[in-house]
């Protein structure tokens, strides 16, 4: 079986390489469920890993097949698996469990061991291959109507645990109606976010640096019945003085700076949540005096979230089913560039080095 793999923390080290076919039977107490790869969606994480500042191959092993964004077909499920059946449409979570009591409640997400386990990313292999083979705990169905969008289940349940996080601790408050949200970036996650924020029926301002005009990112924002604000548009202050400062703030531009510069526009009693993964140590200045007093006088809330388990993959499932009822054939619009198989495993490198897509995933396999 061909795999797109790296050699972390070799810088540049993308490459084919070769895995054996996996078997149901690897998998204890015959929970096994193979899984042929239709889909594999690739970001910012994957880049990175090749640019050899994240990630790590499985212990014993020199290479790490990388893909965590999973879509695909059941195949043969072991005779313990009541989930799903063969050629049923199916995602599969990122994480697996340590040893920590969150790992051992199926809370691997919120694992309170510094070491983590992710396929695709850390310790262990990922989905870009012809075929996997997992517990069917960590596998997630996608209803057939929902197959064409079903290589975003995964960053969806990103977005779906961090809208979730902040909406528990904003049980602090007793009542809590959010009415305007800002999402700060508008790739996928900023995109999945706005989505999922306007379902809640919030008045969603979305802010990035590209112009309006011409811009894919732009008019999906838009057709989900946000406000779009490129940076050459309406700035961050217009809107505030405009409609007030936001009840909920989701940062997803892979920028500390604007996470920082976020917490400086949270209305009183606001939830800022924040997803971006910043790797490297630079450092910033920020007015500090101030933005602490107002967030002590003003009661407001950070939470810092990152993947998701299958309850999230299931509830990410759902926005992007009713999101395809309230808005048809918008979010497809995020799927903007195809690679045609695992062998253009170079072609799916340069569009992410390139970093002007929106979305870049490798079409493995068709079904059947
Ligand atoms: C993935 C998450 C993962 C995180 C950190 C993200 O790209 O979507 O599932 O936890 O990277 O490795
Ligand atoms: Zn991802």
């Amino acid at each position: 079986m061909k795999a797109i793999a790296v050699r972390p923390p070799q810088k540049d080290s993308v490459h084919l390489a070769e895995l054996p076919m996996p078997s149901v039977d690897e998998i204890p107490n015959n929970r096994g469920v193979l899984v042929k790869v239709l889909k594999v969606g690739v970001d910012a994480t994957d880049r990175e890993i090749n640019e050899g500042l994240y990630g790590a191959p499985p212990e014993g092993c020199n290479f790490l097949v990388l893909g965590h964004e999973s879509f695909g077909q059941v195949v043969e499920v072991g005779s313990a698996v009541r989930k799903v059946r063969p050629g049923d449409y199916v995602s599969c979570t990122v994480r697996r469990p340590g040893k920590s009591i969150f790992d051992r409640i199926g809370r691997n997400d919120i694992t309170s061991e510094e070491t983590y386990y992710e396929r695709g990313i850390n310790l262990r292999h990922g989905y870009l291959t012809e075929y996997f083979v997992d517990d069917e705990e960590y596998i997630v169905r996608i209803p057939k109507g929902l197959k064409h969008l079903g290589v975003l289940a995964e960053p969806a349940s990103v977005v779906a645990k961090g809208i979730e996080q902040a909406t528990l601790a904003q049980q602090r408050l007793q009542v809590w109606h959010p009415g305007v949200g800002f999402v700060l970036g508008s790739g996928q996650i900023g995109l999945l976010a706005t989505m999922m924020l306007r379902l809640q029926g919030l008045d969603v301002y979305t802010f990035a640096r590209a112009p309006k005009e011409g811009n894919i990112k732009a008019e999906i924002a838009q057709a989900y019945g946000a406000t779009y604000c490129g940076a050459d548009d309406r700035s961050i202050e217009e809107v505030v003085s405009d409609v007030g400062r936001p009840d909920i703030i989701f940062e997803a531009t892979g920028s500390s700076r604007i996470a920082f510069q976020a917490m400086e526009y949270l209305g009183l009693n606001g939830a800022l949540i924040w997803s971006s993964v910043t790797g490297g140590d630079n450092t910033l200045e920020v007015p500090g005096n101030r933005i602490n007093l107002e967030w002590v006088l003003g009661n407001k809330l950070l939470v810092g979230t990152v993947n998701g388990n299958w309850q999230h993959f299931e509830q990410g499932i759902a926005d992007l089913s009713l999101a395809e009822h309230t808005w048809p054939g918008v979010t497809e619009r995020i799927l903007t560039h195809p690679i045609n198989g695992l062998d253009n495993y170079k072609q799916m490198m340069d569009l992410l080095a390139d970093g002007q897509c929106l979305k870049v995933f490798v079409d493995v396999a068709d079904e059947g």
